[in-house]
């Protein structure tokens, strides 16, 4: 069994990351710019917007935090988006989800222009990776994909399981692991209403679980051999933690691991690599890659 190791992988990109921005300093280019919308409180989204504005200082790029209270009207964060999307100086920016009950998500996605859109959420950029085009793909599935490609995991040609629907990884996901320049494998996509859930992940070659339930994923669903990457990251109380929480994956990862061919732990796996695949998107941002 192989051991996945996201954190080390995402260290490895973003060294590359930060000489290329160095040798594009050195150029007279600035630097790439990522600002990041936090609203409220909520530790998680606390946690990961830290770690990005982290990851940016490793990068060599610049980076800008704007907070509001959970009591932001709609309009107020729609206007700032606007003034975002119009500032030159700022090459992509994202706003922290989730958002409170009282502003609608997908408005504010829609309102990012798809230019600056480095989380790949808007549709045009969701539309642009389900036909294979150029753009912002969402990190999460870009980091697996990446990892999968590092560490040789044949996906051509294999039977590929995804293990939930959401827009943000289980979706993009099955699209990018169809798509034949990227996965190349045959997919099927499992979730809450699919019968025969266990004989479904049984067949899987490579087995990607993003439903955001511990330890769902059992021995008995696994085929010897499979590659087993586990999105998972479901907080769960634990008194003898530092923080009164641990992280848990959607995999068994004790009696999962020591059958399979290769697998991603929690924590350590897929979370370092979302990060590091937002920063190879603003790099392509500051770049104007995709879109002028
Ligand atoms: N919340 C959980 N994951 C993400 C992400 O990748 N981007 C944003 N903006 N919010 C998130």
């Amino acid at each position: 069994m192989q051991l996945i190791d996201g954190k080390a992988t995402a260290a490895i990109i973003k060294a590359e990351i930060k000489a290329e921005v160095e040798n594009m300093v050195s150029q007279g280019h600035r630097r790439p710019h990522l600002a990041a919308i936090l609203v409220g409180h909520d530790g998680g989204s606390e946690t990961y917007v830290r770690n990005k504005v982290l990851a940016c200082e490793a990068c060599g790029f610049e980076s800008s935090l704007i907070r509001y209270e959970d009591d932001v009207t709609e309009d107020e964060l729609l206007a700032r988006i606007d003034t975002l999307n119009h500032d030159e100086s700022v090459d992509g920016f994202i706003v922290q989800l989730p958002l409170p009950k009282h502003i609608s998500e997908q408005r504010v996605i829609e309102a990012i222009d798809y230019r600056k859109d480095v989380d790949g959420f808007h549709p045009v950029n969701v539309g642009r990776m389900a036909i294979g085009l150029p753009c912002f793909i969402s990190a999460t599935p870009k980091g697996i994909l990446e990892l999968l490609r590092r560490y040789h995991v044949e996906t051509s040609g294999k039977k590929c399981v995804v293990l939930g629907r959401s827009n943000i990884v289980g979706r993009p996901m099955a699209q990018l692991m169809l798509q034949k320049e990227m996965g190349d494998a045959t997919v099927t996509i499992v979730h809450s209403h699919t019968q025969n859930i266990k004989d479904e992940c049984r067949q899987a070659d490579i087995l990607i679980a993003a439903i955001g339930r511990p330890g769902f994923v059992t021995a008995d669903m696994v085929k010897p051999g499979a590659t087993v990457i586990d999105v998972g990251t479901t907080r769960v109380p634990d008194a003898t933690a530092p923080k009164g929480f641990r992280l848990s994956g959607d995999v068994d990862f004790e009696h999962v691991a020591p059958l399979c061919g290769a697998i991603t732990p929690v924590p350590g796996g897929v979370g370092p690599m979302t990060i590091c695949m937002l920063m190879l998107n603003t790099l392509a941002a500051g770049k104007k890659e995709y879109y002028k």
